[in-house]
């Protein structure tokens, strides 16, 4: 019987205890299985290769993405680590020339170190896109839509067959959507990752991350580089990121529907010069987004027209920090914090202005953040 998205996350593991009957599966936090005797091999040996705390999250996580089967890593970079030990010294990786900031330091620092090769593009405009492709073949694409933080929409279905017809793997970084509003396999991605610091544990209190990959063949070899490279996710942070999923609807629901009124007041408000929402009718990726999206996200950014320091101090419940999709409104600053490792002219060039400003709206009621922001804009200079 298939059954919904929100009731697979509900019932992960439920009631699977063999032990004891436990309703919520137990968390196995031992490093080290006794085995029966020599030559005697057992499921879980040693954590650093198996963990059943760890599977439980990750079949989960497959079960959300539709898999075939997942890696759960100790945070989101190191789930693109594990990715990128995909690829030999003579392959070449396109990326977005405006992802996350970190990603776009380890891609090019790995790369500079002779790892893989690496062309970063622009992958929002069609001819750019057909340019880079004839020019280049890619052994793997990365996407990362909505791109973080301007929220740029890439056309997965497009760029996924595009890839394909060269041989290359498609990866897509869900971070900002989580699976509950985006499943880039059934788009025809090969391999979806996640920080799950974000959505899907949704709490702000574990760093964690989770590949998840639609072919048998590159699961093993993720399994491979997991265990050697020792990325891993630890088993209390997986049984952790497992309770803050069993809520992930909910969140979502609640902090996408307080962020689409947050976007249509920045929107019509005399101090904002531009709003990055795509659940917008004028953001340019809007249409894309609409149909390969089962919602707009709870993550928006803008600019403010004055004194982007004196508006953020004025501010009362949003809070200015790093990382975001916890159940708290969070601002942050991209040129001076997220994504201030990318270099002046990087940023210049994916958009990120000193006047830039990204919400990760969270679940309060409305009124408190709509007030909020109307308060600290109204007394900036
Ligand atoms: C889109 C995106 N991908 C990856 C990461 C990296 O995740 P982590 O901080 O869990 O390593 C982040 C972190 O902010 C992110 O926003």
């Amino acid at each position: 019987m298939s059954k919904h998205r929100n009731t697979k996350i509900v019932q992960a593991g439920i009631a699977n205890d063999k032990a004891h009957k436990a309703v919520i599966p137990p968390i196995y936090l031992s490093s080290t299985y006794n085995i029966d005797g020599i030559g005697k091999h057992l499921p879980y040996e040693y954590s650093r290769t198996k963990n059943p705390t760890r599977d439980e999250l990750a079949a989960a996580i497959n079960e959300l993405e539709c898999g075939v089967g997942a890696c759960v890593t100790s945070s989101g970079m190191a789930a693109l680590t594990l990715i990128i030990h995909l690829l030999n010294p003579d392959d070449l990786l396109i990326a977005p020339y405006d992802c996350y900031g970190r990603s776009y330091r380890l891609l090019s620092a790995l790369s500079e170190k002779g790892h893989f090769k690496l062309r970063f593009i622009n992958q929002y405009d069609d001819k750019a896109l057909e340019q880079a492709f004839n020019e280049n073949t890619p052994r793997m694409v990365f996407i990362e839509s909505p791109s973080n933080p301007v929220l740029r929409i890439a056309d997965i279905k497009d760029i996924a067959a595009r890839a394909d017809e060269c041989g290359a793997v498609t990866v897509v970084d869900n971070t900002f959507l989580s699976p509950m509003l985006q499943q880039p396999l059934n788009l025809g991605a090969d391999i979806v990752f996640h920080s799950t610091t974000k959505f899907l544990n949704g709490h702000s209190d574990v760093v964690g991350g989770c590949v998840v990959t639609s072919d048998e063949l590159i699961l093993e070899d993720l399994e491979f580089w997991a265990n050697s490279l020792g990325l891993i996710g630890a088993p209390f942070d997986s049984y952790m990121t497992l309770r803050g999923m069993r809520t992930l609807e909910l969140r979502v629901t609640r902090a996408q529907e307080n962020a689409e009124k947050v976007a249509n007041m920045l929107h019509t408000h005399p101090k904002v010069s531009k709003v990055y929402y795509p659940g917008l009718k004028d953001h340019v990726g809007h249409e894309i987004a609409a149909s390969q999206q089962d919602g707009f996200g709870a993550m928006l950014s803008f600019e403010v027209d004055g004194d982007a320091s004196s508006f953020v101090d004025n501010l009362n419940i949003f809070k200015l920090a790093q990382s975001l999709g916890g159940t708290e409104s969070l601002i942050n600053h991209p040129a001076s914090m997220t994504h201030v490792s990318m270099g002046e002219e990087a940023r210049e060039k994916a958009g990120v202005t000193d006047s830039l400003l990204r919400l990760s709206i969270g679940v309060e009621h409305i009124d408190d953040l709509i007030n909020d922001l109307r308060n600290a804009l109204d007394n900036a200079t």
